[in-house]
Order: structure tokens, then sequence, then C-alpha cells
């Protein structure tokens, strides 16, 4: 996740530029950078480190111009440093791009560029873009840009302008992008907050769109030139709301980043035709004879996912531990044994001493890790980035989806290179990884959250609540549990679905919420079987269930639908209906979902 700014008007650009990008380190803080068009050329200035290091050099070294394009980075391809920064040039530098997202096929673009004469500088995927559009230029910018765009796949917010033209194109697929309406200057950015200091007048653009930008007015057309219509919204919000994207809290807010952030996670690294996954990982998959993953909390729950998936798919013995109990149990660990720890912030202090104390032992080490730079990076081996982008609730949601993501990648990245995994399972479960984003976007969808909504209030008097899960699914259950009690003080348990009759059934009475997650699967039946015992002896069954299911919503008191999902990746979509139903009933209860009691987002102490 990354942040882009764009500004073509009559003030200085600079100015604007930096303004807009203090606003959207949130997005990304390993590096920054602008260009600025100074009347006879466009003029990088970029550095590794946040914005302030920027800043600094912009006081000693002014640009003045009233053009230009600014980023801040959340590195994925290539080291956060200052030649990886954005923006970046073309070979003579008369065009520069700014990107966020990931080109999926710049491996072959690349070699493309370079087998036809081209140097690159960085190692990073969006650089191609600058090459390809000059490729392509031949006097008109707009038209370059949709040549070159048709040839890349993957995501894309790009800003783009060159020094012979006063205008600037900019493009979006998947990831964000809005357009700011001034008098006589008009402006880019990822997100709102950037905007809010110039103009109040916006247009969302939306997945698809294109827009050419002069001083005081603009064109949107679709990446065929065809024009398109969108409307000029009046934001209301004032800087806090904006942070937020006009939603109530972080929390929701984060909720709906989950289509990007398991794009950023997912793409450009899996290779469909061959069913294989690329991770850039130096570990050698052959080498090891069991894995060990060690979490806290949510991300705990995300490695409980990937037990299960990495036994099935690649056939390694895994077992894990909360990571507060695994040095003081004197684990069996050898240098066969392939360590992974889970952690959103890579700062929690129970996983870092596990991690430090498997190394003692010999384990190779995997971080699965969602912030750059943090503690656990720097001391594991290789690390796996998540790519979820910043997150600040306190309760997990997005970071949850990709680490789950991150863990089936990695189960088929083991299945194929150790060969349990043949081809064609290969190619079809990364083929269903590939459906999550659209199909988490497809779980959001207002008539979908509407219902879950709808169930929260009708249970948020509740003093308990039971979730049950099988398989794939029990840690959905668990997650389940855990984001109510984190954000409404619910007391709820969570059990494996069959585990229920050998004790928890005993709490079941009419005033008890049971939530079943019974999406398709082969264990179905069994489930089915399960809310029948619930509903015998007076348990409200809340069922979630597949689209188009006939069977479990029979048997339940209300029903969540959410889209239908090959079951090993189910968990990834199932669990959007846990963290909305968690929320609609901590703010039903008029609960501080951002700031949980008791809670911190990053916990330090042991
Ligand atoms: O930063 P980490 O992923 O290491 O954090 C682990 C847990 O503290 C964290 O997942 C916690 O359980 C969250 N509040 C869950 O919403």
């Amino acid at each position: 996740m990354c942040g882009i700014v764009g500004y073509i008007g009559t003030k200085n650009a600079t100015e604007v530029l930096i303004s807009g990008l203090s606003k959207l380190e949130y997005r990304g803080y390993d590096s920054s950078g602008v260009a600025v068009h100074t009347g006879s050329k466009l003029e990088v200035r970029k550095n590794a480190g946040k914005l302030s290091v920027l800043q600094t050099e912009l006081e000693q070294q002014s640009l003045s111009g009233t053009l230009g394009i600014g980023h801040t980075r959340w590195a994925t391809h290539g080291k956060p440093n200052d030649v990886n920064a954005h923006p970046h040039a073309s070979e003579d530098g008369s065009i520069v791009i700014i990107h966020n997202g990931i080109i999926e096929n710049y491996l072959p673009l690349k070699e493309a560029l370079i087998s036809r004469g081209h140097v690159f500088k960085s190692e990073t995927d969006s650089e191609v873009l600058a090459h390809l559009i000059e490729e392509k230029y031949s006097g008109n910018l707009e038209q370059a840009v949709r040549e070159a765009l048709s040839e890349v796949r993957g995501a894309y917010g790009i800003v783009v302008t060159h020094v012979n033209h006063r205008e600037i194109v900019a493009a979006r697929t998947v990831s964000p992008l809005v357009m700011g309406v001034g008098q006589n200057e008009m402006f880019l950015a990822s997100d709102v907050p950037a905007l809010l200091n110039y103009t109040r007048e916006v247009v969302f653009l939306h997945d698809g769109d294109m827009v050419v930008l002069n001083d005081s007015s603009y064109r949107i057309m679709d990446l065929q030139g065809n024009p398109v219509s969108r409307e000029v919204s009046h934001i209301e919000w004032d800087a806090e709301a904006a942070e937020k994207g006009g939603f109530d809290t972080y929390m929701l807010k984060e909720i709906y980043e989950q289509p990007q952030a398991l794009s950023n996670t997912l793409l450009g690294r899996l290779q469909d035709q061959t069913g294989e996954v690329d991770l850039e990982l130096n570990l050698d998959p052959a080498s090891f004879k069991r894995i060990s993953i060690i979490a806290c909390g949510t991300a705990f729950y995300a490695g409980l996912v990937g037990e299960y998936l990495i036994e099935q798919l690649a056939r390694v013995p895994v077992e894990i531990d909360v990571a507060s109990e695994y040095r003081y149990r004197q684990p069996l660990v050898s240098e066969n044994t392939l360590a992974i720890v889970i952690s959103q912030s890579g700062e929690t202090i129970d996983t870092l001493e596990a991690l430090r104390e498997a190394k003692k032992s010999g384990a190779k080490t995997l971080g699965i890790i969602n912030a750059k730079g943090s503690s656990m990076t720097r001391e594991v081996d290789d690390t796996l980035y998540i790519h979820a982008g910043p997150e600040i609730g306190v309760a997990s949601t997005k970071a949850y989806t990709s680490m789950v993501s991150a863990m089936l990648m990695l189960a088929l990245w083991l299945g194929r290179a150790r060969g349990t995994l043949d081809a064609s399972t290969g190619t079809e479960l990364l083929r269903s990884a590939r459906e999550l984003p659209r199909l988490v976007e497809e779980a959001l969808s207002e008539s979908r959250v509407a219902n879950i909504k709808r169930v929260a209030e009708k249970y948020k008097d509740a003093r308990d609540y039971l979730f049950l899960g099988r398989g794939v699914n029990s840690p959905t259950a668990y997650e389940g549990a855990l984001k109510l009690k984190e954000i409404s003080y619910i007391h709820a348990e969570a059990y494996a679905a069959g585990e229920m009759k050998h004790g928890p059934i005993a709490l079941i009475d009419e005033k008890l919420p049971v939530v079943v997650i019974a999406t398709d699967s082969v264990l179905l039946e069994k489930t089915i079987s399960n809310i029948q015992e619930v509903r015998a002896r007076g348990g409200k069954v809340i069922a979630v269930v597949s689209d188009g299911d006939t069977e479990a919503s029979r048997h339940a008191d209300d029903v969540i639908i959410v889209p239908k999902a090959h079951e090993m990746v189910s968990p990834v979509v199932n669990a959007v209906a846990m963290q909305l139903l968690a929320y609609f009933t901590a703010t039903a209860l008029g609960k501080d979902v951002d700031k949980p009691r008791n809670l911190a987002k990053s916990v330090t102490v042991e």
C-alpha cells in the first residue's frame, strides 16, 4: 500500500505534494519522493525513510513549479532504499510515474524491455511502467499510457506526466484513486485526507477509469478511451473523519480495505499456468522435516489455519504454540525444524522471545509479518510480508485475512516444491486464491452487510455466545469469538463443532446464540447434525452458509449467507462475516471499537 498525490495548477506544487503526502503516510513510510516540472525538465527528489527526510532536503534545495507528482512507499518489490523510491523516470527523464499496487507480469515485461535496450535502475515492478510508456510514446501521452496499460496485469493506481505536456494522466485498477477539483487547479490522491487542505469537491475514480487533468479541466474515460461520467461529491468530513475514509471507525475502514489488502498479499505471487507460487524466499523447502508455528491472538488463529493447510497440502508435520507458552515448555527443536512466527506488528514480545528461543535451538526461522522493518523482520532468516498496509484498529481484521492468505500460499509453495501437490490441484487452488479479493468484495456488498447488522442487533443483549466450526474453519470460530469478546465484551466460547457434545453442550439454553460455520465443506452433513443438537436444546442457531445453501439454513434461526468459495480458501471469506457480526454487536452496544478497554495494538510486555 503506497500513497500517491498529483497536482496541476497555480500553487507551488512541492508544497501541495508534501502536504498531501503527510496525510498519506499511514499508507506507507519506507521512502518518499516528488517530481516537479521546473520549466524545462522534470526534477526528481526521493529518499529512503520517512517523509521528514525528503522535506528537509526540499527545504535546503527547493523545487519550483506548478505541476508535480509525489509518492510515499510501502515496499513490495525491492528494498526500501533511495533508488527504489518513486517517482521512476523513463530512460531520458522525459516521463515520470508514480505507482501504488503490484504489476504482476513485471518480470516478462522487464526482460522484454531489457532485450530492446532499456536499462533499469531499480528493483521495483513499477519501473516497467515508465519504460513501457516511453516506448509507446509518439507525441500523445494519454495514448501511450493506454497502450502500456493494455500490456499490464495486476493492481495499479498510476499517475504519469511528460515534460512536453502540461497535463497529468492517471488510471486505476484495484488500487484507489480520487481526484480533487479546484478553481483552476486539479489534484489526485490515493485518499481524500490528502486533498482536504485544498478542496472538498472530489471524484472517486472507479476500477478501470483513466483521467487526463489540465489546469482547469479533466476528462474521464475507460481504458479503451470511451468517455465515462463520474459524479462530483462534496466532502463534509472533518480531518479525523477523513482519515477514516468516511467510515465511523478505523476498524470498519480496515474491514472494507480487505479486497485491496488481499490483492497486495496475493498478486504477483501466484503463477496461474504452472500452479506454482513465487514467494521470493531463500529457504530450501526440502530442507526441514517439521514445522513449528508460533504466534499470539488473532495471528495464532491464522497459524491454526496454516497448520491445517500445510499438513494437507505439503504433508509436513506441523505443531503450533501460543508464543507465551512456547519457550517455557522446552520444545524439541533441531536444525530440521522450520519455526514460523506470525505477527502483524512484528513487535509482540511473546512472539519475539519465542523466535529467539527457536533460533537458539537451531531452527531455521521464517516471519509472516505485516510491519516492515519491525524487530522480528530483523531477527528471522527470511520474511514473507503480508502487505496488508498499516492496521490501526486494535482488533485485527485485514491483517488476519492477509495472514491466512499468506499461509495458503506457503502451503502451496511447500506442497509443489516437496512434490506432495500435483500441478492440477495446485492450479485449482491458486485460481481459488486469486478469487479472494473479489469474493471478499462480494461479502461486503450492501445487502450482506445489512443482514449481518440485523442479526447482530437482534442478539446484542445476549450474555454469552458460542461459536462452532469444523476442519479448516474451526479457527474461524475461534477468531469470531475473539473478535466479539474484544470489542463488545460479551463472553464468547469457541469449539470445533464435534467437540461440543463433550462438554459445552451443557451451556445451551434458549438464551444462547450459537454461531455455526456451515459453509460448503466435505463435513457439512456432520455440521448440520451439530446444528440440530443445538436446536434440540433450545439454542438459537445463527448459521453462516454459502450462497445457494438449502440444507443448513433450514435448521437455523438466522442465516448469514456468504459467497461460495473453495473450502481451502473459505476461512478468509467467512472471517469477514465474523468481523462484521462482532463490529455491529459492539456498535449496537455503544462500545468504542477502535479503543477497546484493557487492550493495546502491540503488546510489548510479557
Ligand atoms: O502484532 P501481532 O500480530 O503479533 O499481535 C498478536 C495479538 O496481540 C493480536 O492479534 C491481538 O490478539 C489482536 N487484538 C486481535 O484482534
